[in-house]
């Protein structure tokens, strides 16, 4: 079996949505879904087409076995997936408190996947892959996990594959501080950096967005594409920012719309789209994602995204931005 073009790094998670609003119930019933951002992203990228795998460890329990059968489903290799005896695999509820607020409760302290460490990289499927993703999430679950991604892009940069990096700040995962300093010095070594507008202002400590796409920007990334909800997308590249704007929908829950921009714009790029037109595509993929509940369910395919892509040509294209 030939080694996928793209490989993410992270911890998946079981979700359970809340088919309600308000808070838990007697008679609450819940949707079963499923969430993790890495996961997310290379069901993303599979979905618009490319070749994908993931890396992580989850528990030998009835949570572990249904994620597993989710990436066959979608065809995402699982070679690099470890089936850890007795561990609790990571899952998280989502509550709803009216006009789409929705509250996130996550047990997932002590998971398998905080057990990643550097002797979890499969390096010659890095090393072949043509691009690795993870985030800020991989690297805060835990200080061996962290290592992990570290490795992980070591191995990445010496082989020449693309490193994607989505900070996805978590204020319940680490202190601000060290996510500053692991975010910003991983954006020294990543090829594509993912933020999104309110991360990027705590992290980088600027306001407007141009500002905050350059601080990124600066640390030599070659392309930054700073995500800002129904704002859509400021892409930096080769000294270059362009306003891509969002693809107008009706949003019910937004829930893994940055990890569907993430995996659409990953796989577009690996099929020859500059970043401009990447990220048209991605916005939206992303779009379409928050018109239904749940972050993986709602995830579109690549002909849906073309049909809807169609159905709003150029008349509100991409904007270059004066430097
Ligand atoms: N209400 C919306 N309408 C249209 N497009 C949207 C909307 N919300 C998000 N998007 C699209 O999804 C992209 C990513 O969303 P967002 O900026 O919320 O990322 P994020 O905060 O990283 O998400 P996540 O919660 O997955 O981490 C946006 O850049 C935009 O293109
Ligand atoms: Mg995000």
């Amino acid at each position: 079996m030939p080694h996928p073009q793209i490989l993410a790094l992270g911890e998946p998670l079981l979700e359970f949505n809340a088919a309600t609003e308000g808070p838990l119930a007697d008679d609450a019933a819940f949707q079963l879904g499923f969430g993790g951002d890495t996961s997310n992203m290379v069901i993303a990228a599979r979905r618009s087409g490319a070749g994908a795998g993931y890396v992580t460890r989850v528990g030998d329990d009835a949570f572990g076995h249904a994620l597993m059968r989710l990436w066959e489903r979608e065809g995402v290799d699982v070679r690099h997936v470890t089936g850890e005896p007795g561990g609790a695999t990571g899952i998280y509820f989502v509550t709803r408190h009216g006009e789409g607020r929705h509250a996130f409760t996550y047990r997932r302290a002590g998971s398998p996947a905080c057990r990643l460490s550097p002797a979890d990289v499969p390096e010659e499927a890095v090393a072949a892959a043509r691009l690795l993703h993870l985030s800020g999430i991989t690297q805060a679950i835990s200080p061996s996990a962290c290592d992990a991604a570290f490795h992980a892009i070591d191995v990445a940069r010496r082989a020449g594959t693309l490193v994607s990096y989505d900070p996805n700040y978590r204020p319940a995962l680490w202190p601000v501080e060290r996510a500053r300093a692991v975010v910003l010095r991983t954006a020294e070594l990543a090829d594509v950096v993912l933020p999104n507008l309110e991360e990027g202002r705590l992290l980088t400590g600027l306001h407007e967005p141009e500002e905050v796409l350059a601080a990124f920007a600066r640390r030599g990334p070659s392309i930054v594409a700073l995500k800002m909800g129904a704002d859509g997308v400021l892409l930096g590249e080769g000294g270059r920012v362009t306003h891509v704007p969002a693809h107008p929908v009706t949003a019910v829950d937004a829930t893994g719309a940055g990890d569907t921009f993430d995996g659409a714009f990953a796989a577009r790029l690996l099929d020859g789209d500059s970043p401009v037109e990447a990220a048209g595509y991605a916005v939206v993929a992303a779009a379409l994602t928050t018109t239904g509940p749940g972050a993986v369910g709602p995830i579109p395919r690549l002909d849906t995204v073309l049909a809807e892509k169609a159905t709003r040509p150029t008349s509100n294209g991409p904007h270059p931005r004066p430097a």
